[in-house]
C-alpha cells in the first residue's frame, strides 16, 4: 500500500528515542534526513495520561508519531503478562487513537515473534500469526489494535534480532562472556533474521519517505541461527573462544521462541527502493565503529 504523499515528515515524536536501542537510532536517521525530531521519553509525558499526552502533541505537533516504546524482556514477559500487554498493546491503541484525531503519521515496530516458526521458510506479513510466548501475543495484540483504526498514515515494521549501538544486545552479550570464556554453548536450532537498528532505521526512514503504509517485514538481508550470529561476532572480534552449538532442549528458557523466525522482505523491497545488505556486513559495522563492544 502506499500513500499520495511521498515525502518525509516535517516533524517527528520518537516515543523511546531517549533510551530505546531502536528509538535512539530512529532519532538519528530521522535527522539525518533533515526531520525535525524529538526525541521523548516517559520522563518526558505519561503515554498512559490522556491529557498529559494531548498537552504533549499540542505543544510539539509533530505530524509524525514513532513508537518505539515497548516491553522487550521476552522471557520476564510470561512473569509479567499485564506490564507486557500495558505497553506492547494498550499503548499502541492509545497512540493509535491520538494519530487518528489529529490527522497524524504512525510508525510502530513489532515482531517476528507473532509467529510459531512452523512454516520451513521465511515468513510473509500476510502469513498466519500464532505466538508462542506472552511477548509475541502482547506485540500482536498491539498490531491488531492498530489496524482496527481508521489511519491512512499507520506503517507498522515488524523487525527481528536486533543489536545495534547504545544498548546491551545478544551479540554484545556473546562479545563480553567470549572475553571471559574459552568456550561458550549457544542455541543452533532457532532461525531468524539478525538486522542493526541503524540500518532498520534507515530503512523505516526510505519507507516514510517513499509513503509506504500498512504491515511490513523490516530486517537486513540474510539469515542465520544464534550460534551463527554468536560465532560471526567472536570470529570477527578476533576473540579465543569456542563457539559451539546446541539445541533449543539445551538451553530452556522461560519463553518458547520460534525455531525459524525468518522475515521475508519481498513486499519492503520495492517500496524502499533498495534491498537492506546482508546482516554479515552489518555486523562489520557495528563492530567496526562501536569497538568498546569488544572488550
Ligand atoms: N530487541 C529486539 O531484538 C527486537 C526484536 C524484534 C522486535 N523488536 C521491537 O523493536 C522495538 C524497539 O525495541 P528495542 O530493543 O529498541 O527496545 P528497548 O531498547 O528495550 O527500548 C524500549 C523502550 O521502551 C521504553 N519503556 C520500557 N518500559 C517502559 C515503561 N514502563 N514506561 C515507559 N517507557 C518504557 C524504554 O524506556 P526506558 O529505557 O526509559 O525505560 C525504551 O525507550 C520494540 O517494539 C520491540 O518490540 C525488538
Amino acid at each position: 500500500m502506499s500513500l499520495p504523499v511521498m515525502k518525509l515528515p516535517t516533524k517527528a515524536l520518537v516515543l523511546g528515542g531517549a533510551n530505546g536501542m531502536l528509538g535512539r537510532a530512529m532519532v538519528s536517521a530521522l535527522r539525518e534526513a533533515g526531520v525535525d525530531t524529538l526525541a521523548a521519553s516517559s520522563a518526558d509525558v505519561d503515554y498512559f495520561d490522556a491529557d498529559d499526552l494531548d498537552d504533549f502533541l499540542d505543544e510539539h505537533e509533530p505530524d509524525c508519531l514513532v513508537n518505539a516504546v515497548a516491553y522487550t524482556q521476552v522471557d520476564q514477559a510470561e512473569d509479567q503478562p499485564e506490564e507486557a500487554y500495558r505497553l506492547n498493546a494498550s499503548l499502541p491503541a492509545l497512540l493509535g487513537v491520538a494519530a487518528e484525531e489529529r490527522g497524524l503519521r504512525l510508525v510502530h515496530f513489532s515482531t517476528d515473534f507473532v509467529f510459531d516458526g512452523k512454516k520451513g521458510a521465511p515468513y510473509l506479513p500476510t502469513d498466519e500469526p500464532n505466538p508462542l510466548s506472552v511477548y509475541g501475543a502482547s506485540k500482536l495484540a498491539g498490531e491488531q489494535s492498530l489496524q482496527a483504526l481508521d489511519l491512512p498514515g499507520l506503517l507498522v515494521l515488524r523487525t527481528a534480532w536486533l543489536f545495534g549501538p547504545g544498548k546491551t544486545n545478544f551479540v554484545r552479550r556473546i562479545l563480553e562472556l567470549a572475553a571471559e570464556r574459552k568456550e561458550l554453548k549457544v542455541v543452533a536450532d532457532q532461525f531468524g533474521s539478525p538486522t542493526l537498528t541503524t540500518d532498520l532505521a534507515r530503512l523505516t526512514v526510505a519507507l516514510l519517505k517513499n509513503g509506504a503504509t500498512g504491515l511490513l517485514h523490516a530486517v537486513n538481508s540474510g539469515q542465520a541461527s544464534w550460534h551463527e550470529l554468536a560465532a560471526e561476532a567472536v570470529r570477527l572480534a578476533g576473540l579465543d573462544c569456542r563457539v559451539l552449538p546446541i539445541p533449543t532442549s539445551g538451553y530452556p528458557t522461560r519463553a518458547v521462541r520460534p525455531a525459524n523466525s525468518v522475515l521475508d522482505m519481498k513486499d519492503t523491497v520495492p517500496l524502499a527502493g533498495y534491498t537492506p545488505r546482508h546482516w554479515r556486513e552489518a555486523l562489520v559495522e557495528y563492530m567496526e565503529s562501536f569497538p568498546t563492544v569488544t572488550v
